[in-house]
C-alpha cells in the first residue's frame, strides 16, 4: 500500500515506517495518524516480519507532536475526535503482536514523545530531546501523555515534564528510563535494527506473548496480572517453539524457532 506522510519498507523481517512530512517536522495530521494506523494494522498482519521500527525523516525530528495548523481551527468534537484517533492507533502499537522499537532521531515532542512512549523500546540518537509542550500552547496532552509518562517514570517527573512544558535531552530521558539507549546519531538504525535482530533470533511465540503479558498486565491488579501471566506461561508449553528451545538448550545447540 502507498502512504502520503509515511515510508515503509520491509527488509530482512524488520518493518520500517518512517514519518515523512519534514517540512513540517513530521508534526501529525489526522491524516497522517490514519495512515499509520494502516501502515501498522497492514505490518502486523505480514507473516515476513517480526519487529517494527518507527523513525522520523530528516536529521532534526523523530515528530515535533500534533499539527498545530490542523489544530488551530478543531471544535470541541474535533479535538476530541483528534485525542481518540491517536489514542487508538497508539494503542494498536502496544496491542500487535511484533515488538515495535522506536528509532527517535530528533524531536520527540508532544504526540511525537506520546507515540515513543507507545513503543515497546526506544534508542535514541544522542541529538534527540523530548518534552510534552502542549502546555506552551494553553493545551493538554491528547495521545495518552498524561498518562503513560507517569506509569514510566513516575508521577513527579512526568508532572515536572507536563507542566513546565521544557525539553530534556535523550541523555536525561536515558536517566529517567524514558528511554533505553542513547547512541551517536550516525549509529542511530544500526543499533535499532541489530536490537530487533537480536527479539528476532529469540522464540517468536514467547517474544509475542511476553510483550502480552507486560502491556496487558501493567492495565491490571498484581495478582489478575499474575494470573494472566501464569495462563500466557502454560500455553507457552503447547508450542513447537518451546519443544525446540528446551531441546536445543539440553543438546548445547542454537534453537532453530519456527514461531508455532
Ligand atoms: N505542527 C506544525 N508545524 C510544526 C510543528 C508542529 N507541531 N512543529 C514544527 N513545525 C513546523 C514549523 O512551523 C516550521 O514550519 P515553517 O518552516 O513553515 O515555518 C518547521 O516545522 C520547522 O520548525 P521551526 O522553524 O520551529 O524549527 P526550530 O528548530 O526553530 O524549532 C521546535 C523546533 C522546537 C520543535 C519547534 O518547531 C516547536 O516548538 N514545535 C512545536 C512543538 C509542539 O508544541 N508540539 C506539541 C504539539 S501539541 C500535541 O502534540 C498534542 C497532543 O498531545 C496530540
Amino acid at each position: 500500500m502507498a502512504y502520503e506522510n509515511l515510508l515503509v519498507d520491509v527488509s530482512e523481517r524488520i518493518a520500517t515506517i518512517t514519518f515523512n512530512r519534514p517540512k513540517s517536522l513530521n508534526a501529525l495530521n489526522p491524516a497522517t495518524v490514519r495512515e499509520l494506523g494502516a501502515a501498522l494494522e497492514e505490518v502486523s498482519s505480514r507473516t515476513d516480519v517480526g519487529a517494527v521500527l518507527l523513525t522520523g525523516a530528516g536529521e532534526k525530528a523523530f515528530i515535533a507532536g500534533a499539527d498545530i495548523t490542523v489544530m488551530k481551527d478543531f471544535s470541541t468534537l474535533e479535538a476530541l475526535d483528534f485525542a481518540l484517533l491517536g489514542q487508538r492507533v497508539l494503542a494498536y502499537i502496544e496491542q500487535m503482536p511484533q515488538p515495535v522499537i522506536g528509532a527517535i532521531n530528533g524531536f520527540a515532542l508532544g504526540g511525537g514523545c506520546e507515540v515513543a512512549m507507545a513503543c515497546d523500546l526506544l534508542i535514541a540518537a544522542d541529538t534527540a530531546r523530548f518534552g510534552q509542550p502542549e502546555v506552551n500552547l494553553g493545551i493538554i496532552p491528547g495521545y495518552g501523555g498524561t498518562q503513560r509518562l507517569p506509569r514510566l517514570v513516575g508521577r513527579n517527573l512526568a508532572k515536572e515534564l507536563v507542566l513546565t512544558g521544557e525539553m530534556i535531552t535523550a541523555q536525561r530521558a536515558y536517566e529517567i528510563g524514558l528511554v533505553n539507549k542513547v547512541v551517536p546519531a550516525a549509529d542511530l538504525m544500526t543499533v535499532a535494527r541489530e536490537t530487533a535482530k537480536k527479539i528476532l533470533s529469540r522464540g517468536p511465540v514467547a517474544v509475542r506473548t511476553a510483550k502480552m503479558a507486560m502491556n496487558r498486565g501493567l492495565d491490571l491488579d498484581l495478582g489478575n496480572a499474575c494470573a494472566l501471566e501464569a495462563s500466557l506461561f502454560a500455553a507457552g508449553f503447547s508450542t513447537a517453539d518451546r519443544a525446540e528451545g528446551i531441546a536445543a538448550f539440553i543438546e548445547k545447540r542454537k534453537a532453530n524457532f519456527t514461531g508455532k
